[in-house]
């Protein structure tokens, strides 16, 4: 190879060939994608291009970003992005990575058009912006525990111009009671028991994923704290595990939401469970 040059094709199976060797899901995948945002490029051209050299600097950049993902670092961290719907993130180790399921609660958010939604856990902010984002009326209240997610929330919200209607707050839940259109939260559902594969349990926030023994607690504890706190909204939708929704179904039922849903993702699994009431005087 003229100077010294690498051929993408070989960077990308010698790559491959060592993911796969470590055990990793989606070795070629994983490969591509890295090559690809570290040269500018697409994956498509990766795959068709078989001439395509690469740049030192970007063969460089390569080898660390394999390093990295050897030792089952995610991809989003190495890159420090992440897509969810319409948006592009940035995420590090102090947010849990934003999941395509978890884009059924935007989902809901635009069945119900809410104005003023509250958002429990927001992490990187992936939901309460990408309301704010496909909801141009809406106004978002957005929580964490986690200073540091709040932080990448914050700067999330800057960099995409919705800083103006999405507020973040410290904390569970916002202070006093309030009147919101709609509660979303994904917040921490993993059994404690629960293995996860290394990308997760080695590299996600911890207190991101577990939600005691049968991972329902915090869940338990939120819905006390919106009662106890006199917040309202005649919508709740929670974002839970495998095996969680009737359990859940009935902690809203129990907390004022009669009427409940369960909504399972495309792999067939509890996904979702949502909770209504009537407002009085506004829907009864
Ligand atoms: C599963 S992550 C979800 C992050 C983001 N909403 C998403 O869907 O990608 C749960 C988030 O809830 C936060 N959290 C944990 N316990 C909480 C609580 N009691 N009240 C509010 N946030 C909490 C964690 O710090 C974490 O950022």
């Amino acid at each position: 190879m003229p100077g010294g040059e690498a051929r993408a094709a070989d960077a990308l199976a010698a790559a491959t060939d060592s993911f796969s060797a470590v055990g990793i899901e989606t070795p070629r995948l994983d490969a591509e994608l890295l090559l690809a945002e570290l040269a500018g490029t697409d994956r498509a051209t990766l795959i068709v291009d078989r001439d395509l050299t690469l740049e030192p600097s970007v063969a460089r950049a390569f080898s660390e970003a394999v390093r990295r993902r050897l030792r089952r670092e995610p991809v989003a961290y190495i890159l420090g992005s992440r897509g969810f719907r319409h948006i592009e993130l940035l995420v590090d180790r102090r947010v849990l990575i934003p999941r395509p399921e978890t884009e059924m609660l935007v989902e809901l958010a635009l069945e119900v058009g809410p104005t003023e939604v509250l958002e429990i856990g927001t992490g990187s902010g992936a939901i309460a912006l990408a309301v704010a984002d496909e909801l141009p009326d809406s106004r978002v209240v957005a929580t964490d525990v986690s200073d540091g997610a709040l932080e990448v929330a914050i700067a999330n919200a800057r960099r995409l111009g919705l800083g103006e209607r999405v507020e973040f707050r410290l904390g569970s839940l916002p202070e006093g009671s309030a009147r919101f259109d709609l509660i979303l939260a994904n917040l921490p559902y993993v059994p404690d028991s629960d293995g996860l594969p290394p990308e997760v349990g080695q590299w996600e926030p911890e207190g991101a994923l577990f939600g005691g023994p049968d991972g329902t607690d915090v869940i338990a504890e939120v819905l006390v704290g919106i009662g106890a706190a006199g917040i309202e909204a005649p919508v709740i939708g929670l974002e839970i595990g495998q095996g969680q929704g009737e359990r859940v179904a009935a902690m809203l039922r129990a907390s004022g939401w009669p009427e409940t849903e369960v909504r399972l993702d495309l792999a067939g699994i509890d996904r979702v469970v949502v909770g209504r009431r009537s407002r009085p005087g506004v829907d009864a």
